[in-house]
């Protein structure tokens, strides 16, 4: 059987992987600067990690959810410490795209309407109606399209004030943009997504799902903005690597048995894995180590002549350049031995690194940055 092809690969197949590193089969060492898209939050093969989850595997990896998981409990109270969302309830699932997915039909649930908000060059994932909030037309089938759903331009206030009514179930918004090209949601326009959700009995969703995790700097994107959301969605560094997800939901909405379900969320491994990333975070201070490492990363780019414009918060960094970054991102990867990440804008450069990185590595890439930049802008 052959693989149904809808990845453009590299040629380049990898067999280990440790820290902010990765190995090919001949050897050759790379520098992770991408986390495999924004998966990789305590770095590859930590060594609490593989413990967390060999020792786990060899008790019992999995049951189903119609029995008690101890885990799920462990993880639920320490996501709620670490993040701050003591209060909230947890609902386990396998990725970004349910997560969203969830969320939007507890809305939809919890308020008994069906209009939803969502914003220009956002992507919540690719199932039914995480890719209707999506506003990306190529990745739409037709059974996904539907009316119930409109897009508004990110940070305008007035729009947003012009469009809720009482229909509205909820306004979805990332707490920074990531596949749209690393955009920055404004504190005030948050603010007023919270209050006009309050005013017209709408849920607010904010996907964390790449911003989340301490990846800006503060455990959720948000928290710049000191809203606190009706409902968080969470997934990729939430396991760094294994399939994990959640939605954190706000104590005032009531759960009944049978109104969401899975088959595997909240697995045993699944919930080891999430556990040591959290034991992680907290013991290695890598939130702090985001901010300070993001702030080093932005400062140093900024001096550099010949970008466009360098956007981000903490480990989450776009870097628009005024021509295609392709080729640069290219040359790193093939002459720097570089991973970074590229974007739906085709200017932006993505750099979503381990929140454990180091400064010497980020200095690595600075100067093949520099390198190609100043190669490319020549030419
Ligand atoms: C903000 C955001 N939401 C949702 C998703 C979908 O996550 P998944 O691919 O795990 O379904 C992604 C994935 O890139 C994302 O960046």
């Amino acid at each position: 059987m052959k693989l149904f092809d809808v990845y453009p690969l590299f040629d380049i197949e990898l067999v280990k992987a440790e820290g902010s590193y990765l190995w090919d089969k001949n050897g050759e060492k790379y520098l992770d600067l991408y986390g495999g898209h924004a998966v990789i939050s305590i770095g590859h093969s930590h060594p609490t990690y593989v413990q967390k989850l060999s020792q786990q595997l060899n008790e019992i990896g999995f049951y189903s959810n119609s029995i008690k998981i101890k885990l799920q409990e462990e993880l639920a109270n320490k996501l709620g410490e670490l993040s701050g969302y003591l209060d909230y309830q947890l609902f386990l699932c396998n990725s970004g795209a349910e997560a969203n997915e969830n969320a939007l039909k507890l809305a939809s649930f919890h308020t008994n309407k069906k209009k939803v908000i969502a914003f220009g060059k956002s992507f919540h994932g690719r199932t039914s109606l995480a890719v209707a909030a999506t506003d990306d037309k190529k990745i739409i089938a037709p059974v996904n399209e539907t009316a119930n759903i409109s897009f508004l331009p990110l940070n305008d206030e007035h729009a947003l004030e012009q469009a809720m009514n009482e229909e509205i179930c909820a306004v979805i918004v990332e707490g920074i943009q990531g596949v749209g090209g690393v955009n920055i949601p404004t504190n005030s326009f948050l603010k007023k997504c919270k209050s006009l959700c309050k005013q017209y009995g709408a849920l607010l969703i904010l996907d964390e799902i790449q911003s989340g995790y301490g990846r800006s700097g503060q455990f959720f994107a948000h928290q710049y903005a000191g809203i606190q959301p009706d409902l968080i969605t969470v997934a990729k560094g939430m396991g760094n690597g294994f399939p994990v997800a959640g939605v954190l939901i706000h104590p005032g909405i009531e759960a009944k048995h049978g109104l969401l379900g899975t088959t595997f969320g909240g697995n045993y491994l699944a919930c080891a894995a999430a556990i040591a990333v959290l034991d992680v975070l907290k013991k290695e201070q890598l939130v702090n180590n985001a901010m300070e490492m993001g702030n080093y990363l932005i400062t140093e780019l900024e001096k550099i002549t010949g970008i466009k414009e360098v956007r981000g918060l903490g480990l989450m960094i776009g870097i628009e350049l005024e021509f295609p970054c392709a080729a640069i991102r290219n040359k790193l990867l093939q002459e720097h031995k570089i991973f970074t990440g590229s974007s739906s804008n085709k200017n932006t450069l993505r750099i979503l690194p381990a929140l454990n990185i180091k400064k010497e590595e980020l200095d690595s890439f600075l100067a093949a940055f520099k390198y190609e930049l100043k190669n490319q802008s020549i030419k």
